[in-house]
């Protein structure tokens, strides 16, 4: 069923302020399925307490079922009503069991919240409120319950049964039916409930925790897959060994187990010791997934299992609170990444992603603090800003604290809310309390959006032996936020000589805490260069005066790997700005830059990869006042072209390196394959003429995903006769692999050529298209929608063939479909044309009749 709208009834906001504790409270829960696709009856039985002194009945939520029966401490009772799907029971005492039946119909379930069926097996989403759509509960996360859950079904088509926790019991039933038991001893909100049921197989592997508890570890997912699983497993393995080494974090059960579904809303889900992962992360080999690919997993299994602490055994207490979870989780991801491979250039990656998603989000009208104030609809928070921001904002807490007061922090956070529903308030105290700092001004962060602007002016007179910095803070105004106060802005910065190109004493941490702050720096002799904001310390726009040639210097000089990478990025992005307002622009120092980058034997190749990519086209766009897409797209493929011709023989040269080793995940390997791929795009900028042959040629003959992927990606911008080939050959190749296909069809939607509008629409319409499945709708809409040249086209078309699959989508998956709305809101950077044919179309989403309360959340506050 369909969570329906009706355009004409405005959906009341919920607000943060309106907390209040809950009612009743569960200390248990017993929970009995039979389970079938069309037909499944959920029997629940609820323990419950009155939560203080009050006469308020006991409010159960659902959404969807009917109650077949209610009955309290054993007895069938009438007394009960329906409101808003949920279920209001009155009761007299102090304790009760209540007893419901309710059926629900998993394989109906488009929406992927709740029990729904994926190619099949059936399995659960109960994150943020998919538990009211299995049975009547307090759907909220500060009510705290254990489990004990039964399952029943057909032997042949379930033999596996899981949940929560420790399994209790099995056995045979004689209709060809089985059932299972399990029951987690530790109490957890409902949106950390899991069930799987299916044909799986798994990987078995085990783990010693630090204190000796020998720890079952399964990856479960179809017989024909386990040959995929071993990244995530040795992904697993590592993650559980750093948050010992890093944070004293122990896994506390006996057992742990990974489920891989093909249908899924988001990335994974951290349920209590069951989590269930879209299986584009877990599933890996070098023929089908890239070094990205495999990155991603190890990422996001480690994210979900860091979840057991941050997240599980200290959870959220209301949903604003999300980003106590999320932000810091990300962050010890993050810094796991690092660990694992390079630190800088995880860095760079993390800001780039931070840049492309999120800074567009913070100046858009969907821009929120990390604890927005009110929603519409919950799912429309799991954003960029929650999670990435949310991760900057813990991240510059470390950077201010240092390394052992921050752990000393993260402790006593763990310690002192362990088993409880904590607020992001308790964590910034916890923080304050093991690190014995005042961070009164530095909470400005968690309510205040928006990303504010460093202005940063270096006067030096070196006569006197003297430099002078001046520093002024901006904060834009954000959606209901028009006044912002300064906030505390950590900026690692340092001075170079001109000359020598040696650093001028140590690098500092200036806090920028006023609107404005002056800086003198002494012995002083030769012309100073400012490197700021190293290491990306603050998420603020820095617009500090350096010409072309102090960013060539940085990008030369700078020991810092990421203002290095920073300091080319900013020297392009000047150069393609200049190029998109003039007309014209010199392209010599960005040449000679990455001309040097490419010969320094001293970089390794991941980095050198980083730093020699142009900026994308759309954050280009987002440096500019009126975003011109096709002046944008043409002065960045004259760049390019340049870059390719003037550079010819480095790139083929950085082409062959390792071009003929056999394939290995070591850092690297994966460091000369990334640099091949980009150099494989600059051969082919350079409109050389076997540059076609040459992107066939590796296309052709990769023995990994990462190189092919490459060839594929290039001979698609490319007019050459291989393309048709390659895009055919790929198809059959990987024609019955659904996470392949949906590559095939991602690059195609973004290539920046002519042309592309019509194909996309043509694909829409392919046998393999469909809404149905998440990854192949963000797949071939949601990297369209992204597109910026393609999409924005002026005729309008783009924004019309994308409304109407979101509308299409709202109807499945209105979750998924409200996720990619953001591209069509941001109408105010484009000229008045493009912005009212946008808003004609965010107009037509809003007036749907039968529109989702997620999608028409996105579109109306995108109209205002
Ligand atoms: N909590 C999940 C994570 O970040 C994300 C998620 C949210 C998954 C909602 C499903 C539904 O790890
Ligand atoms: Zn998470």
């Amino acid at each position: 069923m369909l969570d329906m709208h009706a355009a004409t009834r405005t959906p009341t906001p919920i607000r943060r302020e309106d907390y209040r504790p809950p009612d009743w409270l569960v200390p248990a829960i017993s929970l009995d399925f039979d389970l079938d696709p069309a037909r499944t009856v959920v029997r629940a039985r609820l323990e419950v307490t009155r939560n203080g002194a009050h006469d308020r009945p006991l409010v159960l939520d659902g959404a969807g079922q009917q109650p077949l029966a209610v009955r309290v401490d054993g007895r069938e009772v009438n007394d009960w009503r329906q409101q808003d799907g949920g279920l209001v029971v009155p009761l007299a005492g102090e304790a009760h069991v209540i007893e419901t039946e309710v059926e629900i119909a998993p394989e109906t379930n488009t929406q992927l919240m709740g029990l729904y069926a994926s190619g099949g097996l059936l399995c659960t989403q109960c994150e943020a409120e998919g538990f009211r759509r299995i049975t009547f509960f307090p759907d909220r996360p500060d009510v705290l319950a254990t489990y004990t859950v039964r399952m029943t079904a057909d032997r042949e088509t379930f033999p596996v049964l899981l949940a929560n926790g420790n399994r209790t019991g099995a056995g045979l039933l004689d209709d060809g039916r089985h059932w299972a038991e399990w029951h987690d001893p530790f109490p957890k909100p409902c949106y950390l409930f899991a069930l799987v049921a299916g044909d799986l197989q798994a990987n078995v592997g085990g783990f010693t925790t630090m204190s000796g508890r020998q720890v079952e570890l399964a990856i479960w997912v179809r017989e024909a897959d386990l040959p995929k699983t071993e990244h995530a497993m040795s992904a697993l393995k590592a993650a559980m060994a750093w948050d010992e080494q890093t944070y004293g974090r122990e896994y506390d059960l006996d057992l742990f187990n990974i489920v891989a579904v093909a249908d899924f809303n988001f990335g994974a889900m951290e349920n209590k010791s069951l989590n269930i992962f879209n299986s584009r992360y877990v599933l890996a080999d070098p023929d089908t997934a890239t070094d990205a690919d495999y990155d991603a997993i190890a990422a996001v299994v480690a994210h979900e299992y860091f979840h057991n602490w941050s997240g599980n055994r200290v959870t959220c207490r209301d949903w604003f609170q999300l980003s106590l979870k999320e932000g810091f989780t990300v962050f010890r991801d993050q810094g796991f990444s690092a660990d694992q491979g390079s630190p800088a250039v995880k860095r760079i990656e993390d800001v780039r992603s931070l840049r492309a998603s999120q800074f567009p989000e913070d100046a858009g009208p969907l821009a929120h603090p990390i604890r927005p104030e009110s929603y519409l609809e919950i799912s429309n928070f799991y954003t960029a800003t929650i999670y990435n921001k949310g991760a900057e904002v813990i991240r510059m807490m470390a950077t201010i604290l240092g390394p052992r007061s921050f752990r000393a922090g993260a402790d006593h956070y763990f310690m002192r809310h362990d088993g409880e529903a904590a607020t992001c308030e308790d964590f910034v105290r916890a923080m304050e309390f093991g690190a014995g700092v005042d961070l009164s001004q530095f909470r400005l962060w968690y309510s205040q959006a928006g990303t504010p602007r460093v202005a940063a002016r270096l006067t030096a007179d070196p006569g006197g032996g003297r430099a002078t910095l001046n520093l002024a803070q901006s904060i834009p105004s954000t959606p209901g936020q028009p006044d912002k106060q300064p906030m505390v802005i950590p900026l690692r910065l340092r001075l170079f000589a001109w000359g020598s190109g040696a650093a001028i004493g140590e690098e500092q941490l200036v806090l920028l805490d006023t609107p404005e702050k002056t800086i003198v720096f002494e012995g002083v002799g030769e012309r100073p260069v400012l490197s700021i904001n190293r290491g990306f310390s603050a998420p603020v726009i820095v617009e500090a005066d350096r010409t072309a040639a102090d960013l060539a210097f940085l990008s030369r000089h700078d020991d810092d790997p990421f203002a290095r990478y920073e300091a080319m990025q900013q020297l392009m992005l000047d150069t393609l700005i200049e190029r998109v307002s003039t007309g014209e622009a010199d392209h010599g120092p960005v040449v000679a830059a990455v001309a040097d980058t490419l010969a320094d034997p001293a970089l390794d190749r991941a980095f050198v990869g980083e730093a020699v990519l142009l900026p994308s086209e759309s954050f280009i766009g987002d440096g500019m006042l009126v975003v011109d897409p096709e002046a944008i797209h043409a002065a960045r493929e004259a760049l390019r072209r340049d870059l390719g011709r003037k550079l010819e023989s480095e790139w083929r040269a950085a082409l062959a390196d390792g071009a003929d080793a056999p394939f290995a995940l070591t850092p690297e390997a994966k460091g000369r394959r990334r640099l091949r791929g980009i150099a494989l795009g600059y051969v082919a900028a350079s409109e050389a003429k076997d540059g076609g042959a040459i992107a066939f040629r590796q296309f052709e003959r990769a023995d990994n995903m990462t190189d092919r992927m490459a060839g594929l990606v290039t001979l698609v911008n490319l007019a050459a006769d291989e393309r048709e080939a390659a895009l055919d050959i790929f198809y059959n190749r990987y024609s019955d692999d659904a996470l392949v296909i949906d590559k095939w069809f991602s690059a195609q939607a973004l290539a920046t050529r002519d042309g592309t509008l019509d194909e996309v629409i043509a694909l829409a319409k392919h046998r393999d298209f469909t809404l149905a499945n998440p990854n192949r709708a963000r797949a071939l809409i949601g990297a369209f929608g992204v597109n910026q040249r393609i999409f924005h086209a002026a005729s309008g078309r783009g924004y019309a063939f994308y409304a109407d699959q979101l509308l299409a989508l709202d109807r499945l998956n209105p979750q998924t479909a409200a996720k990619l709305l953001p591209p069509l809101g941001r109408w105010r950077r484009f000229d008045e044309d493009r912005a009212a044919l946008m808003r004609d179309q965010l107009r037509r989403i809003v007036d749907t009749p039968g529109v989702s309360k997620d999608l028409f959340e996105q579109a109306s506050k995108s109209l205002e």
